[in-house]
């Protein structure tokens, strides 16, 4: 007999940087290439998980039993994520969501005319403070990507976006955070001291971050 202890549960995870458009051709966007979300979708799939992984356009490989939904803004994210929140037990957003978007997506490309062009931005909704505020059942699980102060930031977020657990990377490392192969995160929760995981593969680090999750829906 094959123990998956998450056979129960529907699991949501974002994963990549989403887009904000200036103009029909052009975007702010960031290096997160998704793979620290397709890993955690991988993990929770083989602990016999319901997943839902709410991603940006991406070559990685869908991981086997799990539905993807694409989306490009910060937006389209919210909304898919809010779409699925009421019914889900565990949200992983593991998605570089962009904090700024332009304040006016111009409907034509944008003519090289001025010699100085200002783009006004505005904030994007935090998704996962939003999930923190509605939350009943639900294990919520962020990220901090950070270059400075990291264990004093992801506290910050943890308590700020009322999470359960903040994964915190340092991404000013080579060997850490966007892009690369590797991780090497911290994981910070409102009743344990910070579980440090050394550098690993993304999906052994996934592997970790689903083994404390587990723990604390146990409870
Ligand atoms: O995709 P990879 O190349 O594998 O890289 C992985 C990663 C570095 C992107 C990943 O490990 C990571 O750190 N993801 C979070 C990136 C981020 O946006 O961090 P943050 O500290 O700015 O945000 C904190 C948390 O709030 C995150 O869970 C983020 O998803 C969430 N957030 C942020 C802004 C926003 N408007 N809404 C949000 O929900």
């Amino acid at each position: 007999q094959i123990d998956l202890p998450l056979s129960t549960k529907k699991v949501i995870i974002t994963a990549g940087g989403t887009k904000e458009r200036i103009d029909p051709v052009r975007f702010i966007t960031n290096d997160s290439s998704g793979k620290m979300g397709y890993s955690l979708a991988k993990s929770a799939s083989l602990l016999g998980a319901d997943v839902t992984l709410i991603s940006t356009t991406s070559n990685l490989p869908l991981p086997v039993n799990v539905t993807r939904v694409i989306v490009e803004s910060s937006q389209e994210m919210e909304q898919a994520v809010l779409e699925r929140f009421a019914t889900s037990d565990i949200v992983i957003m593991a998605a570089a969501v962009s904090d700024y978007r332009p304040i006016q997506e111009a409907k034509e490309k944008i003519k090289k005319t001025e010699s100085l062009l200002t783009l006004e931005l505005e904030k994007t909704t935090d998704i996962l403070a939003t999930l923190g505020k509605m939350k009943d059942h639900q294990l919520l699980i962020g990220f901090a990507a950070e270059t400075t102060n990291l264990a004093e930031y992801a506290k910050g977020k943890l308590a700020k976006k009322k999470a359960d657990m903040i994964v915190a990377n340092d991404v000013s490392k080579s060997n850490a955070g966007f892009n690369s192969d590797t991780n090497e995160v911290t994981i910070f929760t409102n009743d344990q001291e910070p579980i440090h995981v050394s550098v690993r593969s993304k999906d052994l680090i996934a592997d970790e971050i689903l083994q404390v999750a587990l723990s604390k829906i146990k409870k």
